[in-house]
């Protein structure tokens, strides 16, 4: 596999091209940024660590049975990952109240929710990602009936194996963000796609509660390296080349 011209270049990844139309490589940079980009900075060896992280988590999702759109992990900072055209919604899965539900509702930080809650936000860097509901994907024709009922049920067993994994490890798995896309050699087939990582989960420490993910940067708490590593090493993805 021959690596090509960059494709796209986004707050944290860059897409590259291959010479098959149907792979792309998926770079992770250093680069962090919140708030739509309004704050920036870099976190030393992140792009390695999520790169690291969201490998394993595509790996286990996929030996449950649910598609997506990795291949491999090539290097530090590269994975081949299969091309298609995402889907202009962020799904967020929330298990305990935090950050902008807390936020908008007033309800605690921390709140266990009786059951997983599932949001839209409409994929737009110019309208900062505004939350939607369903009938604005349908309507707006970002997503079909079929697909969000798709995506539905993949993030019923998304959230059921990625709650497990990380409880076994120490870690509460409060809310994440999904993206899907669709296969780019066959569009009626939907996968999950970009990451899974410390950039876009809040992740818990189950008994002191410490936050093990990117709020460390977006509140300007501290130990954000530190974190990032402590997620990989009890991954046990730490260390690898
Ligand atoms: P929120 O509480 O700020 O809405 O974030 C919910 C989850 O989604 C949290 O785990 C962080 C993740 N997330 C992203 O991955 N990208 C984003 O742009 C935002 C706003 C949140």
């Amino acid at each position: 596999m021959e690596k090509r011209e960059k494709l796209y270049e986004g707050k944290a990844k860059a897409i590259f091209a291959t010479d098959d139309p149907n792979h792309f490589i998926q770079y992770f940079k250093d680069d962090a940024t919140a708030f739509n980009g309004v704050k920036k900075g870099t976190i030393a060896d992140k792009g390695v660590i999520n790169n690291l992280v969201t490998s394993k988590l595509m790996t286990i999702l996929d030996a449950v049975g649910i598609p997506t759109h990795f291949v491999q992990r090539l290097n530090d900072r590269e994975q081949l990952i299969r091309k298609v055209s995402i889907i202009p919604i962020e799904v967020v899965v929330r298990n305990v109240a935090a950050g902008s539900m807390s936020k908008r509702l007033g309800v605690p930080e921390g709140q266990q929710l009786p059951r997983p809650v599932l949001e839209f936000y409409y994929k737009a860097d110019a309208l900062d990602d505004p939350l939607i509901i369903r009938d604005h994907a349908l309507v707006f024709g970002w997503a079909t009936e079929a697909e969000l009922a798709w995506i539905e049920a993949a993030v019923k067993r998304i959230n059921d194996v990625l709650i497990g994994f990380f409880a076994n490890i120490g870690i509460r798995l409060v809310d994440y963000k999904l993206e899907f896309g669709r296969l780019a050699s066959d569009p009626s087939q939907v996968v999950l796609a970009d990451e899974i990582s410390p950039d876009t989960c809040r992740l818990w420490d189950f008994v002191t509660n410490e936050k093990l993910d990117k709020d460390r940067f977006r509140r300007d708490l501290g130990g954000v390296v530190e974190a990032y590593q402590e997620v990989a090493r009890r991954m046990g993805v730490s260390g690898e080349s």
